[in-house]
């Protein structure tokens, strides 16, 4: 079985608390419980793991290359400020798939750069919970 870390950033421990009206109601929990269960059908072993740390998030996709074939990252906040996880993506060559919850595209401006997108080998954004079930296909189909 393949094994694929899931990764939230900063702020995903809120989910099904903080505008709700954006991100939905689930809590990360049961977001993770569901996605165990449809990552099983697929053929893959999921770990999981959220910090509000940048490092943190680094010393997780580090310990990823040593135990993982790929990599579902929701980096939050991160995403449009990290070179350091874009690095850490890039030097642990595995293949990722950035994730949002929100259509990043359709909101603030800043939400529109990503500096992990051009290291990852896809992303999904604007489909609530399904983005990461969406990301889970999409890397079955490359490991
Ligand atoms: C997010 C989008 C980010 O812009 C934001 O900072 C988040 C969540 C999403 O899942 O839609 O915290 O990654």
């Amino acid at each position: 079985m393949k094994k694929v870390m899931v990764i939230n950033g900063p702020n995903m421990n809120l989910l099904g608390v903080r505008e709700k009206n954006i991100y939905g109601e689930d809590s990360l929990d049961s977001i993770n419980r569901w996605l165990r269960e449809e990552g099983e059908k697929l053929g893959l072993e999921l770990e999981f793991f959220q910090s509000n740390h940048e490092g943190a998030l680094v010393d997780a996709l580090h310990e990823a290359r040593t135990r993982c074939d790929g990599v579902v990252i929701n980096a939050a906040a991160y995403t449009h400020t990290s070179v350091a996880l874009r690095d850490a993506i890039s030097a642990i060559r595995l293949p990722c798939v950035e994730v949002h919850l929100s259509n990043v595209h359709a909101r603030e401006e800043f939400r529109h750069r990503s500096y992990i997108g051009p290291v990852c080998v896809g992303s999904v954004s604007g489909f609530g919970r399904y983005s990461y079930l969406m990301a889970l296909y999409g890397l079955r189909s490359v490991l």
